[in-house]
């Protein structure tokens, strides 16, 4: 098992343009990057919050998206808490034999090259858990 720190914090938005005006202009955070993840139906914006950290910012870009879903049920807000790890097949693998419900039994492309994959929030007490592999 080899979790290596907190990657970052997902946080589901309306509006993206309004939130980066929020998180960089207001709050004074640095905008790394915006991608178009059109498989995953969001764009997102990834700011830097010092140290290793990030917040990804995330807009639905359409309403099958499961972000839409999210803003329905739950409003804007925190969506998600991204771990690193180093080989996320083999920690999909050693969460799934310890009876985790696991989303992506394999990983998916996430933005900047990375290996992602979700864990089921009904297994780790409310909260939707990514796992992240830098490229
Ligand atoms: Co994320």
């Amino acid at each position: 098992m080899s979790i290596g720190g907190l990657d970052h914090i997902g946080v589901a938005v309306k509006d993206l343009d309004g939130a980066i005006s929020l998180y960089r202009d207001v709050l004074g955070l640095k905008l790394e990057g915006i991608h178009v993840l059109a498989e995953r139906g969001v764009r997102v914006a990834f700011f830097s919050v010092g140290g290793e950290a990030h917040i990804e910012l995330l807009e639905p870009l359409s309403n099958e998206s499961t972000i839409a879903k999210f803003l329905t049920s739950h409003g804007e807000g925190i969506h998600h808490l991204a771990l690193k790890v180093e080989n996320i097949e083999a920690v999909l693998e050693e969460f799934k034999q310890k009876g985790l419900t696991l989303i992506d039994e394999k990983p998916k492309a996430g933005a900047e090259g990375k290996k992602i994959a979700f864990v089921h929030p009904k297994s780790t007490k409310g909260v939707l858990l990514e796992l992240c592999e830098e490229p």
